[in-house]
């Protein structure tokens, strides 16, 4: 980066926000060895052996997911989402939703730090079905559709987290969500909101390099979103 665009960054909101968020990481710390040690070592260990050790003729996708046997450092990652949230200093336990959970990561050190979780995803990713299991979070199997309502959870949220998001469309897909589908998927989301619960999504960037379009972006802002790059969050009753 030259030194002028360095300076620039400087002068930016964004770069306090997030300096501030290390900071908090830094001074409310989450370890990662106690959530190690809640998980079965030699099952963790066969696992990791067999997914360092797929065929080439195993799914693309299946390859593609593998990396998340990585344990240590996808709960690195998920400790400092948690920790961004402040889950760790909450006075209440919170219920979370988490739209496509994938492995579980995040709701499992949800759960070290006492709340509440539910994951909601596809099953069929073997790396996936066997970390759930493995980790111990609940996940309802579904997949998500444009323009279909949620299920009824028999319960509300607190908190309803996508990171990664896929549900929409990715890169690789022939087909993305617009505008219609958005609108329809936020305004059924936040019927699954406590008061003042939260939405916070970390998007793909699935169109066309970018992390929504022009269109999308006013269905969020119609719908109170806050955005930071690859973020958007929402809050009940916005
Ligand atoms: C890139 S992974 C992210 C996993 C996890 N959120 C994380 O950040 O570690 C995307 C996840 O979305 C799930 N997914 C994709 N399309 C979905 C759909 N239509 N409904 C529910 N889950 C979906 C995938 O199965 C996968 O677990």
């Amino acid at each position: 980066m030259k030194f002028s665009e360095s300076l620039a960054k400087i002068g930016q909101p964004l770069t306090y926000r997030r300096a501030w968020r290390r900071l908090r990481r830094v001074l409310h710390p989450i370890g990662t060895e106690p959530l190690l040690g809640k998980i079965d070592q030699a099952r963790l260990r066969e696992l990791q052996a067999k997914y360092s050790a797929l065929s080439p003729s195993t799914p693309s996708l299946w390859r593609h997911y593998s990396k998340y046997a990585d344990v240590e450092k996808h709960l690195r990652h998920n400790i400092q989402r948690a920790q961004d949230f402040n889950l760790h200093r909450t006075t209440y336990p919170h219920e979370i939703l988490d739209i496509g959970c994938g492995a579980g990561f995040f709701l499992f050190v949800a759960e070290a730090l006492g709340h509440r979780g539910l994951g909601l995803d596809v099953s069929g990713i073997p790396v996936f079905d066997e970390l759930i299991d493995l980790l111990g979070v609940d996940r309802l199997e579904y997949r998500i559709n444009g323009f279909e309502k949620l299920p009824d959870f028999g319960r509300k949220f607190d908190l309803i987290t996508a990171f990664a998001t896929a549900f929409h469309g990715g890169h690789e897909d022939s087909w993305r969500w617009g505008e219609a589908e958005w609108d329809f998927f936020l305004t059924d989301l936040k019927t699954h909101l406590k008061p003042g619960g939260r939405i916070f999504f970390d998007l793909n960037a699935a169109y066309d390099g970018k992390y929504y379009t022009p269109e999308i972006l006013k269905v969020f802002q119609k719908h109170g979103g806050k955005l930071e790059r690859s973020h958007v969050s929402f809050v009940a009753g916005t």
